[in-house]
């Protein structure tokens, strides 16, 4: 087989970039390990700046978005007892957020593709990269016990933080930036109404949590659990109880509980390689950056990712300009430790540290109360919120 770029993964960035490209005319495969079920089967977050949700619109593939998700202008944070509103819009010059699960992100993606006819190859095995510092890339794959090559120009490394792509680059080229937290999230999908029509962040002595939602129908709720927690010992009463505990007591006595229909721990961590390109290899999204999911970068970052390795793209195939394809990682860069700033600043700022002493809750809740008593303050974590500016390529 042969193509422009082959992309590696068929998450969001994978499928996303592999939508922008086709409809600028630029061939592409994606290589992808499972099945379209079990990529559509994983519950992740759901909220979008306004640059991804921009970026969709140019990708052709926001009219269910458009349709059906929430456009939220504000966000609450909560904490000894109290509520406070962040109102995004106003704070950021008039952006806001919009409430779509990347779930349906990815059905959205999947179904566009399905109807361009751009070739996707689910149930790979063993792909593998080759001659990457070379003019000549290609990979292999297997399916159906056939070894298949696919010769093209660039390869895009959309795999995740499990994928073969970043394993391909030999460590010694790569710089690893990393902090795990001592702490997870236990998320409950359910479908009742939410308890608020804004998202709310609450710090509480017990730990963290979060009131979230898919729609007004559904909803996802969170709690900081210690990292040695396991499912099974959380029922659905256990985790509405906790939930309760740590929310201010109106909004407990507001929150409508049912049975949950997915429950399942995740780990935080933040990590970053450098740099996140080699030779004819680009890393997109997860495979080359993960975030807490405090803020709800990590969906976005691969969307700006997948923005800028397609604007050098086109200008590539169209301009004849290789000269910008060196500038990939440096521009991404920019933005991500911007993005990992913010999620790390957010997660010190509402999470219960198991290290954290008498002072350290003081300046925790005098952090909190500094930032959302100042313009400046609450602006800083307005513009965070609803995504810093893409980078424009020259
Ligand atoms: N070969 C082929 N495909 C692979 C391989 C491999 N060796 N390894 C992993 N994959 C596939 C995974 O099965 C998955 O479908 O790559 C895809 C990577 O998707 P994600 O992990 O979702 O990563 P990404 O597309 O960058 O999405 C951004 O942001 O909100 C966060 O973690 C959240 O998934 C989200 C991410
Ligand atoms: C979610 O809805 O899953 C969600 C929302 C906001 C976050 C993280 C996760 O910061």
């Amino acid at each position: 087989m042969k193509t422009q770029v082959a992309i590696i993964g068929a998450g969001p960035s994978g499928l996303l970039l592999g939508q922008l490209l086709h409809k600028a005319g630029i061939d592409n495969i994606i290589l992808e390990r499972q099945s379209p079920d079990y990529v559509l089967g994983r519950i992740r977050a759901g909220v979008l700046e306004q640059g991804m949700v921009d970026l969709l619109r140019e990708a052709g593939v926001s009219e269910r978005m458009d349709r059906e998700g929430l456009v939220h202008e504000g966000v609450e944070l909560a904490f000894d007892g109290r509520r406070e509103r962040i109102n995004l819009k106003t704070l950021s010059g008039g952006k806001t957020v919009m409430i779509y699960g990347q779930t349906e992100v990815t059905r959205d993606l999947m179904d566009a593709r399905k109807a361009c006819g751009a070739l996707t190859v689910y149930d790979t095995h063993n792909v593998q990269l080759h001659e990457l510092k070379g003019e000549k890339p290609y990979v292999t794959f297997e399916k159906n016990g056939e070894t298949v090559r696919v010769d093209c120009d660039y390869i895009a490394g959309c795999d995740g933080y499990h994928g073969i792509s970043r394993q391909s680059i030999p460590a010694e080229s790569l710089k690893t930036f990393e902090r795990v937290y001592p702490f997870g999230w236990l998320g409950v999908l359910a479908d009742t109404p939410p308890v608020n029509e804004e998202l709310i962040y609450a710090n509480h002595e017990r730990g963290f949590a979060l009131c979230s939602m898919r729609s007004k129908t559904r909803t996802r709720y969170y709690v900081q659990v210690s990292s040695d927690e396991k499912v099974e010992d959380w029922s659905d009463e256990r985790f509405w109880d906790e939930l309760k505990r740590r929310l201010p007591a109106e909004t407990a006595a507001n929150l409508i509980t049912g049975p949950s229909i997915e429950k399942s721990i995740a780990p935080l961590r933040s990590f970053v390689v450098e740099p996140m390109q080699y030779g004819h290899l680009f890393l997109v999204g997860d495979a080359a950056h993960i975030v807490p999911p405090t803020g709800a970068k990590g969906l976005n970052l691969a969307a700006s990712d997948v923005c800028t390795l397609y604007r050098i793209l086109t200008k590539v195939y169209r301009e004849g300009r290789t000269d910008l394809l060196q500038k990939y990682s440096e521009v991404c860069l920019r933005r991500v430790w911007k993005a990992e700033r913010f999620s790390w600043w957010m997660t010190s700022l509402l999470h219960r540290f198991p290290d954290t002493d008498d002072f350290g809750r003081r300046i925790q809740q005098t952090e909190l109360d500094y930032f959302l008593g100042s313009e400046a303050g609450r602006k800083t974590i307005a513009e965070n919120y609803v995504g810093l500016p893409y980078e424009p390529i020259e």
